[in-house]
């Protein structure tokens, strides 16, 4: 009896010492990141009403917005796709190649600011620069006034989506639409985030290991918060500076913003959430495989040759970032007539 007395209270001694450690885990982690909410977020000045996230989605999906007619949004920030292009760097107007990586939009609304840059400090501000960028979708805000008032349903749908605006069809209009659209583009439920909130057996051992060696290691002090990154801008290459095939020379990041000389090849701590979804990795688009983008961060970033079974488990640990992606209806768009401003080369 006495046997199985000491047995048992082994076993209840091993029971509370591992549940000590997930929750020692749970609390670190607490203090560090956040789950994604299950619903979209308030956005300051841009209230999610449905008509106006409903009109937001034709717009993210208006290849009329570029002037070939050919590329929307969704070409480069594809949503049944993780929200990106799964290329290196985007191909837009007239087959150019853009000099970055398209980074993906779910969860976007939830950084800080916009770009590798972070040069656009929302996604409506944000929103205005593709549509115009030569290398993009080359068209004018004027040209999309054009078009959008070419279209009668596009009228009705700017009234009822901005019901107090005398003159609603505007190009900012657009980009406020776009942005309470992309507000609902987030990704709940991630094994972590249910692991965060009380599920322990959402991660496994190794998952954890990798949250643990995430945050001993140092990775947790620039990818943190509710999207893991977006929030700060730190040197890529902070400790080594990788070769230019991964940081390309001819991109200096926040020192094209900023023009000051601390912000040479400073880029925003990018945020990692739905990670395995978003290859190829950096803004370079240079590195296709997520167990070497983790094993290059070690080296550049905290000057740390992470071992293989490190980055094995770090690896596994980011795949548990991977959400519920959103169901995004294709929207149903508004034939061209006879003012719609045709397609050019
Ligand atoms: C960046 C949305 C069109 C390629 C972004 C970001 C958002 C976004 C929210 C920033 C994400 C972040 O920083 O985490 C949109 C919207 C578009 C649009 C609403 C339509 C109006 C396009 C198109 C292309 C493209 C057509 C490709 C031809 C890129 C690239 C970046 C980017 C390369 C990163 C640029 C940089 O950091 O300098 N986009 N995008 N986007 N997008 Fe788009
Ligand atoms: C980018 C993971 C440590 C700052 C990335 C990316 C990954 C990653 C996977 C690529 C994201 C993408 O392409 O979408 C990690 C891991 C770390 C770590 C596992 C620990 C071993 C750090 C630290 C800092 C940092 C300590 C800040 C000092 C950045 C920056 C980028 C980035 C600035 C963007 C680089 C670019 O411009 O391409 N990180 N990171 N990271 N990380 Fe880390």
């Amino acid at each position: 009896k006495s046997k199985i007395n000491l047995l048992s209270a082994a076993i209840c001694l091993s029971m509370a010492s591992s549940v000590t450690l997930a929750d020692e885990l749970r609390d670190r982690a607490t203090g560090m990141f956040e789950a994604i909410p299950t619903e979209a977020p308030v956005i300051e000045g841009n209230v999610l009403t449905p008509e106006k996230v409903e009109l937001g989605a034709m717009l993210f999906f208006e290849p009329r917005l570029s002037s070939s007619h050919l590329i929307s949004c969704n070409t480069c920030h594809n949503v049944g796709f993780g929200g990106d292009d799964y290329l290196p760097v985007s191909i837009g107007h007239g087959w150019q190649k853009g000099p970055r990586n398209a980074p993906t939009v779910f969860n976007a609304v939830f950084n800080a600011a916009q770009f590798w840059d972070g040069r656009a400090a929302d996604l409506a501000e944000q929103a205005k620069g593709p549509v115009q960028a030569g290398v993009e979708m080359s068209s004018t805000p004027a040209r999309v006034v054009d078009t959008l008032n070419s279209m009668p349903e596009y009228i009705d749908r700017f009234k009822a989506s901005f019901p107090e605006q005398a003159d609603p069809v505007s190009f900012d209009n657009m980009a406020v639409a776009i942005e309470a659209f992309e507000a609902t583009l987030i990704t709940p439920n991630s094994p972590f985030d249910l692991w965060l909130n009380g599920e322990d057996d959402a991660l496994n051992a190794e998952q954890k290991e990798g949250l643990a060696l995430f945050m001993d290691k140092g990775c947790a002090a620039c990818h943190s918060g509710v999207n893991f990154g977006g929030q700060g801008y730190f040197p890529f290459g902070l400790i080594t500076r990788p070769g230019a095939d991964i940081l390309p020379e001819g991109d200096r990041g926040r020192f094209e913003v900023t023009k000051t000389a601390t912000d040479d090849y400073v880029f925003r701590a990018a945020p990692l959430r739905n990670i395995e979804l978003t290859a190829p990795y950096f803004h370079s688009g240079a590195v296709w495989d997520l167990e070497e983008a983790v094993a290059v961060m070690g080296v550049a970033q905290l000057g740390a040759e992470l071992n293989d079974n490190e980055v094995q488990k770090i690896t596994a640990f980011l795949r548990t970032l991977t959400g519920d992606v959103p169901d995004v209806m294709y929207p149903k768009l508004p034939v061209s007539t006879k003012s719609t401003p045709r397609p050019v080369d």
